[in-house]
């Protein structure tokens, strides 16, 4: 007995050495939206004290199209330099070749994560990449200048614009020339996929493909969501907004030229930090409906850990992966950043409850979510979605009618879809 529990004992101890001796410098590729570079490089720091090893950070672009661009590149060459990517929870369709099949590790604690989040990470049957934030779409708004308006937080999208006019012309009379109703995400990339979808979809116009893989996109809700926000370019957002990303409309609102904003829960915690010219001054709502019939919908986002096939440090970035997706440091997340857990269990947690109740007021815009529809066309969403921001800026922009836009996409979109065997017909279409 004495023997064995020494025969363990060395063997502990010879593991320890031998982990020690591979001390290892591992690479992160997370991003830098607001302050989310920050938190990775604390979450990380602790880790790399509690093992040994070290971890630095590779900076990834805050455009989640360019960021996509960049790891399909690294990728591609099977670049050992990155260890752990950041990936969007709309990726892993896209990019799941590439990564560890983390079933056997992250199998058991799939089940503490938000369904819709697991749902995504798995392809084929492989769990890809462990949920770490969850995203959805929510209106911010300036109190205290509805309140001088003596105008209620808007439930549609013509009340925002009616209310945005109002404001806006106060503002500026006020002597805040550079003041908007509206700011929003309208660059050609990914956001703006999420932001037309949430008019869309809030519109009752669908989520543009379904989930058999039927093109719904070309209906005349959608048309008319498309040509409802085309008509805030100029008028109550800036000609600008054709160009923002997250981080562009957070800068005008945040620093007091804006009445609302649509943009992500990191927002919050930005806008109430000290330095922020509008802190204690705001309040967030569900994002408008765009008819005042219709339910609205924000759009599921957010982001999730993966490990490179090509890691050099399989198991430790593994270990990574799990720490940082782990109960403590989304927890940490959550408090110090309002950032989003995808442990639903979070939200009951004391401490949230009454240091970031922001977190807990989530849940039920999270419930009425849609979600992106990269489930179905998989390694082809990035396309899809490409075609759709691309079809919806040129509406935005003015050089094509929303009705001309949406049959020309769907055109597009259904010979893709028919290409790659997930448009709804095309199994049958392509069996021969
Ligand atoms: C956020 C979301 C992500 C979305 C992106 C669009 O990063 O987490 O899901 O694709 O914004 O800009």
């Amino acid at each position: 007995m004495k023997a064995t529990v020494l025969a363990l004992l060395v063997s502990v101890a010879a593991g320890i050495a031998v982990s020690e001796a591979r001390a290892a410098d591992l690479a992160i590729a997370c991003s830098a939206l607001g302050k989310e570079r920050e938190l990775c490089q604390e979450g990380i720091d602790e880790w790399a004290k509690r093992t040994g090893n070290t971890v630095h950070i590779v900076s990834a672009p805050n455009s989640a199209t360019e960021r996509l661009a960049l790891y399909q590149q690294l990728l591609a060459a099977r670049a050992l330099d990155i260890d752990v990517f950041q990936i969007d929870v709309v990726w892993p369709g896209i990019l799941a070749r590439d990564l560890v099949d983390l079933t056997e590790i992250a199998g058991p604690r799939a089940d503490d994560h938000l369904p819709a989040m697991v749902k995504s990470a798995t392809v084929d049957g492989r769990f890809v990449a462990m949920p770490w934030f969850a995203d959805v779409g929510l209106l911010y708004y300036r109190k205290d200048l509805l309140e001088a308006a003596g105008r209620p937080v808007p439930r549609s999208l013509a009340e925002l614009a009616e209310t945005a006019q109002l404001v806006q012309e106060r503002q500026r009379a006020a002597g805040d020339p550079g003041f908007w109703g509206y700011v929003w995400q309208g660059r050609a990339y990914e956001g703006l996929t999420v932001n037309a979808l949430e008019w869309i979809a809030s519109s009752g116009g669908g989520t543009i493909i379904d989930d058999a893989g039927a093109v719904t996109i070309n209906n005349p809700r959608a048309a008319g969501a498309l040509s409802l926000a085309a008509g805030l370019v100029g008028t109550i957002s800036p000609r600008g907004v054709l160009n923002y990303t997250e981080e562009e409309a957070r800068g005008v609102f945040q620093s007091g030229h804006a009445l609302f904003m649509r943009n992500w829960p990191y927002a919050w915690a930005l806008g109430e930090s000290p330095d922020s010219t509008v802190k204690g001054r705001i309040g967030f709502a569900p994002l408008p409906a765009g008819e005042p019939t219709e339910t609205s919908h924000a759009v599921l986002g957010g982001q999730l850990l993966a490990v490179s096939a090509y890691s050099a440090n399989r198991e430790l970035a593994i270990d990574l992966v799990m720490y940082l997706t782990g109960r403590e440091e989304q927890k940490r997340r959550a408090l110090a950043g309002s950032v989003n857990p995808t442990i639903p269990a979070l939200f009951d947690d004391a401490d949230i409850r009454r240091d970031a109740p922001f977190i807990a007021q989530l849940r039920p815009i999270f419930e009425g979510a849609v979600a992106r529809p990269s489930a179905v066309t998989r390694s082809s969403y990035n396309k899809v979605s490409a075609r759709f921001f691309d079809a919806v800026h040129q509406v935005l922009s003015g050089s094509l009618g929303a009705g001309p836009a949406l049959e020309r996409l769907a055109q597009a979109l259904r010979r893709e879809g028919t290409r790659r065997g997930w448009a709804k017909g095309s199994a049958e279409g392509s069996a021969k």
